[in-house]
Formats: C-alpha cells, structure tokens, sequence
C-alpha cells in the first residue's frame, strides 16, 4: 500500500467551469484517485478555488459585491456542481485560507533569506482618482494597433497583441475611467528564477523521461528559452499580503503577492485546511514536508491542461527549490490538451460551449463522466459534438452496460424468481469468458496505472463488450426452452459480470455502479476490488442471492433529444 498525494488545477474563482476545464484536470484526477482508493492504497486527493488576482476582484465588481463575499459565494456555487460530478476530493478548499496566508509568507521569507527574492523599482501607472496604482487589466484605452477602444493594458481582446499600459492611446482607469492617469515609480519583489535556472534543469532531468510527452516538452520550451526574474507581487485590495516582519515598506503600501505565487502553494495550503479541521487525525505535513513523512514515501500526481504546465513544471519547482526546505515536489505531471466545441474554443468569458452546471441540468454526471474520459485530449486535442455525444451514451451506456444489466435480470426474474438461479455447473464457454475477462482487468488495470485514460476507458468498455458476446452466444432465452439448468448458468454467470462491472466501473461511473452493486443482496460485500483468480471464476454472487432489477441504468437518447441540446447551445462553433 502506497501513499498517493493527487492535485488537480485549482480552479478559477469566477464562474462555473465547461466541460473542456472539467476533463483537463478535476475528472481525471478523480477517477484516478477513486482508483487508487479501490486498491487499497492511501490516497489524499486535494483541489481549491483560486481566488486571488484581478479577475476575481473585476468579477466582484460586476456583481456589485465585496470580493470576499463574492468569493466565498463563488466557492459554494463550484463546490455543488463539483458534489453534483460526484468529485470525491478529500478537500476542496480556498486560496484565500488563513492557512495558504501563513505557508505563502513562510516561503516568500525563506526565498528571501536564501537571496532568491530583491527589492526592485519599475514604473507603473498610478491613478490619483483611485487613490491606487492600476494592474495592467485596470488600464483601458485603444489599441495602438487596431484601433479597438477598449483593448486592455495586458492584451488587445480584438488583435489579441500583448500590451504594455504604457502602449494604449487614450488611457483610462477601468475602476472608475478617469483619464488623469500618471507613470510613477513603485517597488516591487522579484523572484529571482534566472538563479534558479541551472537547479531546475536538473531537477526536470530526473523526470522528464517519466512523463508524458505533453508535460516535458513544454516543461523543456521553457527552459530552453532562460528563466526570468518575474514581479511576484502586485498592488491589488485582494490577495495574501507581503509580511511586514520582513518587508514593512511593501506592507504599508498594501502590497500583496501575485495570484500565480499563491496559487500552487495553496496544494499545500488546501491539505493544511483539511489537518486544521481535525488535527489528532489528519498530519498534512507527513503528506508534504518530506523529512516527515518517514519510509513511507509519498507519491504526487499532479493533473493539469496544458496552459498550465509551465508553472508546475517550471515555476512552481523553482520557488520550491529556492525555499531550500523539503517540500514534497511533483513525481507525475499529467496534462491534457485541449477539448473543443465543434473544433472551436470553449470560452468562458464568451459563453460559448457546455458549462457544469448545465451539463447536469440536462443529464446525470455518470453520462457526462463516461464520455469525457473515454474522449479526453490526452495525445491532441479533441473536439465535443452533439452527435458524438449521444452516439456515445447510446451504444457504450444504454445498449453495451445498461441494456445487459437489465436484460440478465429482467429475464431471469421473470423465469426463475428473486434469487439467482444455481442451473448447471460451469463449462467451457464459461472457463473462456473467465480467461478474458481476467485479460481485460489487467489491460484496464495496466492502463490505469499509466494513467492513459482513454485506453483504460476502451478497456473497461471491452469488459462490458464481453458480457454481451458471452449473452449472445449463450442465448438463454433459446436455452431455456429446452434446458432450464443450461440458462440458469448463464443467467448466473451474466450476473456475476454486473457485480463485476459495478466493482470495477465505479471510478468512471461511481452512481450506476453503486445501483448494480445494490441490485444483489450479499451478507459480506466489502470487497474494493477483483483479483484476477475472482475474474476468472466469476463466481463472487452464489446461487440464492436475491437481488433486485434496478431502474434503467442510462436513458437512450433520442433524435429529438440530439435537436433539443443543438437548439439549446448550438451545434455549431461561433466564427
Ligand atoms: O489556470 C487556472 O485555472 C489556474 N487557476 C490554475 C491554478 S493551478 C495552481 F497552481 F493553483
Ligand atoms: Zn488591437
């Protein structure tokens, strides 16, 4: 039994996630975890709303609401889509922690003891108006190069050319629009990763060969290209404050650390939220300080899309270097390219494609679990259609999973009662069935622990795949006119799969395997996972178990279903 720290990326605090951030980082790493747990190992899976920067304070503003208000509402509105997904986080919590606070300002001073943090002026633009100094995305004007008229101070949103401020014609102030904008100089901390180059080439060297191509070739473009010294702090009401222990002049100016700072250490953060809550039980730091966590070493899979990946690859291991304490660093990054909207971007500020919260509005998460994850980008990008969808839902869940379970039971009640029938000893079809179903679990098995999702995806599909062959082959309802014994076997034998299946299914599709699961009344049915010896023999739910035949695991959907969900989010991507 191994110890397994799993993370995905903290999402952004404003507004609900669509499908492509889903599949990118948090339903993968679920699944994973819900594996892992299944095989008895001890698993921490760990996630947080990201809730510092200028995006959660701009998204306050346009709700008319303190940001920490705003924030603590935003969490609440995530957390319950991600209940509704059935995410089994052992925390989700919040950058925004008193616990986050105190281990950012305990790094920034222990990179600062170790020289890898200096004092620097630059030049910003102050609004006098405001009373404050305006980060680039608070400076508004037009664009030098198209002409937009409301480009911002960081990017052109209509050329999408990156700016400085200081490019914009016209400026103005995007709190309150005052024009009477001013450049001053003002101090800022840097962190000074262009020292840290050489160690976190290193440090990349050890594992770049261990992970997937995605993660170490961007982990690579980066370094290739030099690391810069980068301002880690900014002047905004809303973020974790420079310690004044250690820098009372930035303090005073109400300086605080740039989200992209604060945002990783929050993993650890998070895990300390989760200790505080019940600290005789639960050591978060045996889980990260790693001169604590003794011959039990932890292992730590990271989960991210790949815009992501340069700063757990790269920026983060740079400050955890630097802290010259041993925190636990990543041994896995997995990353994910992107899902498309009919080949198009899934945009939250554009409101283009499917958010979490509608995707259960319209059907329950397993649907939306099992297509995801049997579709994730994970070697290209790869595109969400409608019709892809419901082709998906219809064959794999309703007609491969569903429509076995419902037959096998459906029939064998009807012929022989409320408990599983006993019928003739197994034989050769069964003995077949026992060797590939035992091949399919190790391939499932082999490809989970890869972490290769979609292959692990076309495995558990090609269990499912063999109970239908097995049904078809056997023909029971052809049996039973001439020999009951014969079709009570294979009745037997079918349901002993759908226990199966509701062992092993349950990371992709946790609900539906928790219904077959209960369909058979078994006095002891602890049991995580099916060994291969188990597999082979089929034979975990013995004749005289009763069961039950549960509702229809997944609704076929329907041509008017496919019209409906086009209508409603269109089928097409916007130009
Ligand atoms: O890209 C994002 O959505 C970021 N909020 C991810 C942060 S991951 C971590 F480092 F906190
Ligand atoms: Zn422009």
């Amino acid at each position: 039994m191994a110890r397994h720290l799993i993370t995905s990326a903290l999402p952004y605090i404003n507004g609900i996630k669509h499908l492509g951030n889903m599949v990118g980082s948090m339903l993968p790493a679920d699944v994973y975890s819900r594996y892992l747990r299944r095989r008895g190992h001890d698993v921490l899976y760990i996630c947080a709303t990201d809730e510092h920067g200028t995006p959660a304070e701009l998204a306050a503003k346009e709700q008319g609401l303190p940001v920490d208000a705003f924030c603590a509402q935003a969490h609440d509105a995530q957390k319950a889509v991600y209940d509704g997904f059935a995410l089994a986080f052992d925390y989700f919590g919040r950058s925004s922690s008193p616990q986050n606070v105190e281990i950012t300002q305990h790094f920034a001073r222990r990179l600062k003891e170790n020289g890898f943090i200096e004092e620097r002026a630059i030049r910003q633009v102050y609004s006098p108006a405001d009373g404050r100094f305006l980060p680039d995305r608070y400076v508004e004007g037009t664009c030098p190069h198209c002409g937009y008229d409301k480009a911002r101070g960081d990017q052109c949103e209509n050329c999408t050319r990156v700016l400085d401020p200081t490019d914009l014609i016209d400026p103005r102030s995007a709190i309150s629009g005052s024009t009477d904008l001013e450049v001053r100089e003002t101090k800022h901390l840097f962190l000074l990763q262009s020292k840290l180059q050489h160690e976190v080439e290193a440090w990349v060297a050890e594992h770049e060969e261990e992970w997937p191509h995605l993660s170490s070739s961007i982990a690579r473009k980066w370094l290739n290209e030099g690391l810069h010294d980068r301002a880690i702090t900014r002047d905004l009401d809303w973020g974790v404050p420079v310690p004044a222990d250690t820098w009372p002049e930035l303090a005073a100016e109400g300086k605080v650390f740039y989200v992209w700072f604060d945002a990783p250490i929050e993993y650890i953060g998070a895990t300390k939220e989760w200790s505080d809550l019940e600290p005789e039980n639960r050591d978060w730091k045996s889980w990260w300080y790693e001169a604590d966590s003794g011959d039990n070493p932890v292992r730590y899979t990271q989960f991210m899309a790949k815009d992501n990946v340069p700063f757990h690859t790269v920026m983060f291991p740079a400050t955890e270097l630097g802290i010259r304490e041993p925190w636990k660093k990543v041994d896995y990054v997995k990353s994910f390219n992107w899902l498309t909207y009919y080949g198009g971007k899934f945009s939250t500020s554009q409101k283009r494609g499917v958010f979490t919260d509608q995707a259960l509005e319209i059907l329950p998460a397993d649907y939306w679990r099992y297509f995801l994850i049997a579709n994730a980008p994970e070697s290209d990008d790869s595109s969400f259609t409608w019709e892809h969808f419901t082709a998906t839902v219809n064959k794999d869940l309703a007609d491969t999973l569903g429509n076995f379970v419902n037959r096998v039971l459906s029939f064998s009640r009807k012929r022989f009662g409320d408990e599983v029938p006993a019928g003739a000893a197994a034989g050769e079809p069964e003995a077949k069935l026992g060797e590939e179903i035992a091949r399919l679990l190790g391939e499932y098995e082999s490809q989970m622990e890869a972490l290769q999702f979609r292959k692990a995806a076309a495995a558990l599909r090609a269990l499912w795949s063999a109970g239908n062959s097995y049904l078809e082959e056997k023909a029971p309802w052809l049996e039973i006119k001439t020999d009951q014994e014969a079709a009570a076997l294979t009745l037997r034998t079918a349901m002993n799969l759908i226990h199966l299946y509701s062992v092993v299914s349950e990371p992709f599709i946790p609900a539906s395997s928790a219904a077959m699961r209960a369909a058979f009344a078994l006095k002891d049915d602890t049991a995580a996972w099916v060994t291969a010896e188990e597999a082979r023999s089929l034979d975990a739910v013995p004749a005289g178990t009763p069961f039950t035949v549960p509702p229809v695991l997944f609704a076929k959907l329907t041509e008017d279903d496919l019209a409906a969900y086009k209508e409603r989010f269109g089928g097409t991507p916007a130009a």
